[in-house]
C-alpha cells in the first residue's frame, strides 16, 4: 500500500500542466486529491480524470474568500489536508518598458498574492503535525530573466515565502518547500515562451542535460518531497530544471526575446 493511500491532496491550479500531472500521480497513489482553477470546464475534466475520490472548485486565487471557502469545503468532504500544492500562475513574456502596470499586477496578484491566499487559507485546515505544502515556482525566481519581469518578481516573492512560513509553520509540524521546474514539454507555459521550434531549439541548447523536461519530473519531485522520506527537508527550493538554472537563463533569454 502507498504512503499516500487516502492522504487529501489540495492542488491550486491542478487542471492543467504541470500541477494536473502532480495532481494525476498524488491520485495514482490513492490520494484523494481536490482541484482549483477558474474554469469549471477544466475543473469538471480534471474531477473526471482523477477518479472517484477526487473533488474540484471553480474559484480564482486572487479572491481570497473563494478560495477560503475551497479550502475548508475539502477539509469537510475528504478530512484535513495532508498536502498542499500551490501552482495557480499566469505568465506571458512582455518588455518591462510597455508592459501596463496592470499587466504586472496581475502576475503577482496570481502567482504570489495567490499563494499566500491559498497558504493563508489552508492553515487551519492542515493535519498538523506532518502536513507538507509545496509552491512551484520558476528558474525566473533567482534567474533574472528579459521580458518575465513580472513573473521574476512574482515567483522571487513565492520563494521568500516558502522560507518565512517555513520558520512560521515549522513548530506546528508543517514543512514547506518550492520546486522549480525548468522547462516542461507540453505545457501552456513552455507554449507561450518558446512557441516556435528554433525557439524550443534554442531553450533546449541551454539546458545541461540537453532536453524539456516532463511533469512527470516534477511530479516525482513531489511525492518524495511531501513523503516521510523528506521528513527533516522544510524551506528550500528544489531545482527540476536539468540543470538550466546553474548557468542562468541567458540562453532562454535569447528563445523569449526571439
Ligand atoms: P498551465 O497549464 O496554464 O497551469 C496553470 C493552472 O493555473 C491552470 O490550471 C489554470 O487553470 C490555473 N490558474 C491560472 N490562473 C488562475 C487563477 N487566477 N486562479 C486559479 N487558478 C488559476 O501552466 P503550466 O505551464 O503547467 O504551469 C504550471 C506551474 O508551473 C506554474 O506555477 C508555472 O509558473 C510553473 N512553471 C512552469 C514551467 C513550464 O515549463 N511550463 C516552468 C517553470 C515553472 P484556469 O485557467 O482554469 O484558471
Ligand atoms: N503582453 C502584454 N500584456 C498582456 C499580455 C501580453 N501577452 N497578456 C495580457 N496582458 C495584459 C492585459 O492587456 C491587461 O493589461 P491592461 O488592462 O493594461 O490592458 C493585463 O495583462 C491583465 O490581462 P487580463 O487578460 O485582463 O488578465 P486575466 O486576469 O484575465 O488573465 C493572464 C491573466 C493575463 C496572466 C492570462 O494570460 C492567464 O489567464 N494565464 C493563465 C495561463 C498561463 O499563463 N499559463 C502559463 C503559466 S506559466
Amino acid at each position: 500500500m502507498s504512503s499516500y493511500d487516502g492522504k487529501v491532496v489540495f492542488v491550486s491550479g491542478g487542471t492543467s500542466g504541470i500541477n494536473l500531472g502532480i495532481a494525476r500521480r498524488f491520485a495514482g497513489e490513492g490520494a484523494h486529491v481536490a482541484v482549483m482553477s477558474r474554469s469549471q470546464d477544466k475543473v469538471d475534466a480534471a474531477v473526471a480524470e482523477l477518479g472517484e475520490h477526487a473533488i474540484g472548485f471553480a474559484a480564482d486565487v486572487r479572491e481570497p474568500d473563494a478560495v477560503a471557502a475551497a479550502l475548508a469545503a475539502t477539509a469537510e468532504r475528504l478530512g484535513p489536508i495532508d498536502v498542499l500544492i500551490s501552482g495557480a500562475a499566469g505568465n506571458f513574456p512582455a518588455p518591462a518598458a510597455t508592459m501596463s502596470s496592470n499587466a504586472f499586477r496581475s502576475v503577482v496578484d496570481i502567482d504570489l498574492n495567490g499563494t499566500f491566499n491559498v497558504m493563508r487559507g489552508a492553515y487551519e485546515h492542515l493535519r498538523k503535525p506532518g502536513a507538507a505544502i509545496i509552491n512551484i515556482t520558476a528558474f525566473q525566481s533567482w534567474s533574472p530573466t528579459p521580458f518575465q519581469a513580472h513573473v521574476c518578481a512574482a515567483k522571487a516573492g513565492i520563494d521568500q515565502l516558502t522560507r518565512t512560513l517555513a520558520m512560521e509553520w515549522g513548530p506546528s509540524g508543517v514543512r514547506i518547500n518550492s520546486i522549480a521546474p525548468g522547462p516542461i514539454a507540453g505545457t501552456e507555459g513552455m507554449r507561450r515562451l518558446a512557441p516556435t521550434p528554433e525557439a524550443e531549439a534554442a531553450t533546449t541548447a541551454a539546458v545541461p542535460l540537453g532536453r524539456y523536461g516532463t511533469t512527470d519530473d516534477i511530479a516525482e519531485a513531489a511525492l518524495w518531497l511531501c513523503s516521510d522520506k523528506a521528513g527533516y527537508v522544510t524551506g528550500t527550493v528544489l531545482s527540476v530544471d536539468g540543470g538550466l538554472a546553474l548557468g542562468g537563463s541567458s540562453a532562454l533569454s535569447s528563445a523569449i526575446m526571439a
